[in-house]
Formats: C-alpha cells, sequence, structure tokens
C-alpha cells in the first residue's frame, strides 16, 4: 500500500514540474511572438561565456561591458562561417556561387568542385585557425597600403605580433622603419600576386574558378599566364602554407559587414576581416587617406593619388567607416600614421 503511493507522489510531482515548465514556455514565448526564446537563451548564453574568450587582456570576441546581445558588433560577428576554404566547406550554396561567378565573370569557367578537387591535391587541407579559447591569445596587425606608413615608424611595433597580415604589392625592403620586416600571411589575388619567402602564408582570394587555377599552375606547371590581364606564371611561395579566401566568407563580408555596398569588399577590408575572425587582438595599420587627403601607397609619390580610393569597385568610404566604427567599439586599435 505504502509502496505504490509514493511512486504516484513522485509521478505527480514530476508531471507538475514538466507542466509549469511548458506553461513558463508558452507564455513568455506567447506574450511576444517576436521573441524567439531558444534565439534569446542562447544570446544569453552567448553573453554569460563571452567573457574569458581568450587569454589577451581584451578579446575580440568578447562582450565589452555594456554590450548586449543586440551590439552593432555582435549582430555582424559570426564565427560560425570560417574564412579558409577546405574540401568540406568547399561545396557552395546556389546563392553564393551565383554571387562569386558573378564577381569577375568567365566565358567558360571549368567545373568548380574538380578544381577544388585538384587544388587540394596540392595545397594541404586543413582546418586553420578554429581554436579559438581562453587560453589562447594571437595577437594581429593587418598592415593595408596607404601613404600614411611614410615616416610613421611603426616597424619594430608591427613586427612585434604574432601574426602580421600584408597584401598586394606591399614592399618592406627599404621601408622597415615605417612598415616592419615581417609578414605572416600575405594576402593577394592572380594579378596582384608577388613572390614570397618560404615561411610566408600566401592567402589566396579567388574571384572566379580560373583563380583557383592560376595558384594550382603557378604552384607546378606555369602554363596560365593570363586571366583578364596578364598574370605570373610562377610564383615563389611555400605550397605547404597556401590558404584560399572562403567564397562564402567573401559573400559573408560583403553583405554583413558592408551591407552591399561597392562592387566587392578590398582586399584591405577582407584582411582586416581576416584578422577579425581568427585572432583574439586585431591592430591596424595603413588604412585610409594620409593627413593632407591623400589615398596614395606609402611606396608612392602622395601626388600619385593612388588607385585604391578610384578602382570604382570598392566603396573606400563605407569600408573605411566600419573600419573607425570597429575601433570606436574596441574591437580594434587603428594606428593612422602620418
Ligand atoms: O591598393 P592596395 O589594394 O594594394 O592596398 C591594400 C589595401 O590597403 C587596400 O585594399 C585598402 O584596404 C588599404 N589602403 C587604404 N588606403 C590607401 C591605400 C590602401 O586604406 N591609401
Amino acid at each position: 500500500m505504502f509502496l505504490p503511493t509514493r511512486r504516484k507522489n513522485r509521478t505527480f510531482a514530476l508531471l507538475f514540474c514538466v507542466i509549469t515548465f511548458t506553461t513558463f514556455l508558452f507564455s513568455y514565448t506567447l506574450r511576444d511572438p517576436s521573441v524567439d526564446f531558444f534565439r534569446h537563451a542562447f544570446r544569453l548564453s552567448d553573453g554569460l561565456f563571452s567573457k574569458g574568450q581568450c587569454s589577451c587582456a581584451r578579446c575580440v570576441a568578447e562582450a565589452q561591458d555594456g554590450d548586449d546581445g543586440g551590439s552593432w558588433f555582435a549582430e555582424r560577428f559570426n564565427r560560425s562561417v570560417h574564412p579558409l576554404m577546405t574540401r568540406d566547406n568547399s561545396v557552395l550554396t546556389d546563392d553564393t556561387f551565383k554571387w562569386w561567378q558573378w564577381l569577375q565573370a568567365e566565358r567558360r569557367p571549368a567545373n568548380f568542385s574538380e578544381v577544388v578537387e585538384e587544388l587540394f591535391r596540392v595545397i594541404p587541407d586543413e582546418v586553420l585557425y578554429a581554436d579559438a579559447g581562453p587560453k589562447r591569445c594571437r595577437t594581429c596587425a593587418v598592415v593595408g597600403n596607404s601613404g600614411n606608413l611614410k615616416g610613421a615608424q611603426y616597424g619594430a611595433l608591427i613586427d612585434s605580433f604574432d601574426f602580421v597580415l600584408r597584401m598586394n604589392q606591399a614592399p618592406t625592403a627599404g621601408f622597415e622603419e615605417d612598415v616592419g620586416a615581417k609578414t605572416t600571411h600575405h594576402v593577394m589575388y592572380p594579378e596582384s600576386a608577388k613572390d614570397l619567402d618560404n615561411t610566408t602564408r600566401l592567402v589566396l582570394i579567388p574571384f572566379k574558378t580560373l583563380d583557383l587555377q592560376w595558384i594550382i599552375s603557378a604552384l607546378t606547371t606555369g602554363t596560365i599566364k593570363h586571366t583578364y590581364a596578364p598574370v605570373a606564371s610562377r610564383i615563389k611561395a611555400n605550397k605547404d602554407k597556401v590558404l584560399i579566401y572562403s567564397p562564402t566568407f567573401f559573400k559573408y563580408v560583403f553583405e554583413t559587414w558592408l551591407e552591399g555596398h561597392g562592387r566587392y569588399p578590398s582586399t584591405g577590408f577582407l584582411s582586416l576581416m581576416l584578422a577579425v575572425h581568427i585572432c583574439d587582438q586585431v591592430s591596424v595599420f595603413g588604412f585610409g587617406a594620409d593627413q593632407y587627403g591623400n589615398w596614395h601607397h606609402y611606396w608612392e609619390e602622395s601626388n600619385l593619388s593612388g588607385a585604391f580610393r578610384h578602382t570604382g569597385v570598392h566603396d573606400a568610404d563605407r569600408e573605411y567607416n566600419v573600419t573607425l566604427q570597429l575601433a570606436d567599439k574596441h574591437k580594434i586599435t587603428l594606428f593612422r600614421g602620418r
């Protein structure tokens, strides 16, 4: 007699808990239909866990005091889109593939997945930099090519970062005092390619299938000499250190961070976003105009107003504004040079 009653009581208690929890859940979501309970709950846990995201004094991914889940940065920052291509993430959605192919349309593009297969027979297929955590403090310098670096004397500071990302021509010889000498990652596309030393990682931004074929060729047979312009048929670079910028990430940067402004993001902005997603602390050098409003490169005379601003494909103002906003929200440190 006694045992069944205890079991009954337990069953009632359990039932009571389940009903109370379900009622709470429904009343919460029904009170405000626009509230996605689970999304909210996850955002809350994001907030709880985002403190101590890395071992630096301040971490890019960490919520700052006064931030809530709806802050400008948190709404955009998405660590689940991996910046670099691997075999696994190389399958593009129709939307992404269409958008990406539209960037520099090819008349008769080769079969994308076959090219990707071939690519990963030449370069390693590795998932890198997905090691964010409370023990990591990866500091990065993103060095753009602005003339505001001339005379800035940032060289020693730039060389002190774990990662130093440069892009396109970015000469260092003869400019060491201002721009440093270290390059861990060099971001480029076929038409801007240059030779690298054995320790530097080449990060290729592909704009078309032919660009993937070009890197295969440039590291092996040297048969491709022309894309829409003449390109280096061979490139000196360590093929075990070549990385490919993911078209999915490329589109995410364009749509989420630039809100579709310009035709596509500049190499500089793409590099900055790469750093924001793989580093814990990001310092930015060589972006924007110099103190006189010139947009030239640091190796050019300032009266050569600089190709960057006038390419017609980038929205330089929008990019710079987002960069300023990141600095304003303490997500990056911006060094404005001279
Ligand atoms: O001109 P280039 O694309 O080689 O420069 C690399 C990057 O440096 C640009 O994509 C741009 O983001 C940045 N840059 C800049 N201001 C300049 C020159 C370059 O912000 N005056």
